[in-house]
């Protein structure tokens, strides 16, 4: 009942579904398996970027056939200057040793970069092998920083995206669809 009454507020509120469950199904498939290619014969440690990256990160990891390790990090920004400062607070560290191993940053979405271009150099930085980034979205137009984005789900146009982990308000990471807030 509680979550009819959050879908029912969502459609009222947000435009409807761009990708569905099924389309997000396939394309978590599709970079299982590049993921699988790209790595083929090593291990790799999943890193999930909490919270947004919950539910891609579930998608991402039961597709990979692989020895795999998983952890997950929390971080956040220093206020609203920081898309340009590019500071970036860790609220829950790795608890996994990162050295000598082949990374993969698992986000929700890549807008100005501002984080993951921290966090690729903060684990550089504790020695792994590699630095991949595997993102459910991406939005290029709130570029500010030149990033390498790896693998891709989809890319999305600059508006504010919610669902299927992503947030407004702490609201809407519940929907099973990635939509968008309707703009006036
Ligand atoms: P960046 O550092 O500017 O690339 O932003 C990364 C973080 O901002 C993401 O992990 C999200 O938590 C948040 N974010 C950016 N764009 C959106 C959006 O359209 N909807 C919800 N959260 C967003
Ligand atoms: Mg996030």
């Amino acid at each position: 009942e509680v979550f009819e009454g959050i879908q029912k507020k969502a459609q009222e509120v947000y435009d409807n579904a761009n990708a569905t469950q099924e389309e997000i199904n396939a394309k978590a498939a599709e970079i299982g398996q590049q993921i699988e290619k790209d790595f083929a014969g090593e291990e790799v440690v999943l890193i999930g970027i909490l919270r947004g990256a919950v539910l891609w990160m579930g998608d991402i990891m039961k597709n990979v056939n692989l020895d795999m390790v998983i952890d997950f990090m929390a971080v956040s920004s220093y206020g609203a200057s920081t898309k340009s400062s590019g500071v970036v607070k860790i609220n829950k560290d790795l608890d996994t040793n990162i050295s000598g191993k082949n990374v993969i940053i698992v986000e929700d979405i890549v807008d100005s970069g501002t984080t993951l271009n921290y966090l690729k150099a903060y684990l550089q930085n504790h020695d792994a092998k590699c630095v991949k980034i595997c993102t459910l979205l991406d939005k290029p137009e709130g570029r500010r920083v030149d990033i390498d984005v790896d693998y891709i789900g989809f890319t999305v146009d600059d508006r504010f995206i919610v669902g299927y982990g992503l947030d407004f308000d702490q609201k809407y990471r519940n929907l099973p669809y990635i939509t968008y807030l309707e703009q006036e």
